[in-house]
């Protein structure tokens, strides 16, 4: 049955899928303890470019975050993936699908690695899978990678997973310390670049 026109509450979403490494789920309820453990090894990381990320979360509040975004999931108005590593069963990152346009059928991706395993290509093969569930289940016409022109780790990912620089929007918004941002757009349409 076609996707186009259906009310995305009554779309069946699966909530995990797999790529070579990794296991890639919705948020579930009790993920905040891990997700907290994570993004406290991560927090120097994260700061210049994760406006959340200002502040050392209390487990409590990961959890909070956590159950908010399971409930978004659920009325499909924004799409947290956690990736676990399937050896360790760490949690190695989060990533998604947000800011979407359900007529339009199109997404926004983002991404952030826990520092343990940065620089080994968990991002890159998060994104290809988080892209081919885009494609095939959602029907994805459009994904779009947004960064700060100096994020240059993002662009990277971006970059190796295919995506096509579309423009850079100048002074588009402030950074996380204050200062204006150019903000590169990288997209994956349908009939281009799949
Ligand atoms: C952006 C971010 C997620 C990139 O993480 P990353 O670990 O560099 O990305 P990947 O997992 O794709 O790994 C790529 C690196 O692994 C290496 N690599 C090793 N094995 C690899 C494999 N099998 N496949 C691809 N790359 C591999 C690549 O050569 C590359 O190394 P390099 O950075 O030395 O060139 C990370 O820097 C981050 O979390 N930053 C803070 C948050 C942030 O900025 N998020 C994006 C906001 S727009």
């Amino acid at each position: 049955m076609s996707l186009s026109g259906l009310n995305p509450i009554l779309m069946t979403i699966p909530e995990s899928f797999e790529s070579a490494r990794l296991l890639i789920r919705a948020p579930l309820f009790g993920d905040g303890a891990a997700v907290n453990e994570a993004v406290i090894e991560s927090i120097e990381e994260l700061r210049p470019w994760m406006p959340w990320a200002n502040n050392i979360p209390t487990i409590e509040e990961s959890e909070i975050h956590i159950r908010n975004s399971r409930l978004k999931f659920l009325d499909r108005t924004d799409l947290q993936l956690l990736l676990f590593h399937k050896e360790t069963g760490q949690l190695i990152g989060s990533s998604g699908l947000h800011r979407m346009d359900w007529q339009a059928r199109s997404f926004e991706t983002g991404y952030w690695v826990r520092t343990s395993y940065a620089g080994q290509g968990y991002i890159s093969e998060a994104v290809e899978a988080i892209t081919n569930f885009a494609i095939h289940q959602l029907e994805a016409n459009r994904i779009e990678i947004r960064c700060d022109s100096r994020n240059k780790k993002s662009a990277a990912v971006a970059e190796r997973s295919g995506f096509t620089l579309e423009g850079i929007l100048r002074s588009e918004k402030c950074a996380t310390d204050g200062s204006l941002r150019d903000t590169m757009i990288f997209a994956k349409v349908r009939g281009v670049e799949y």
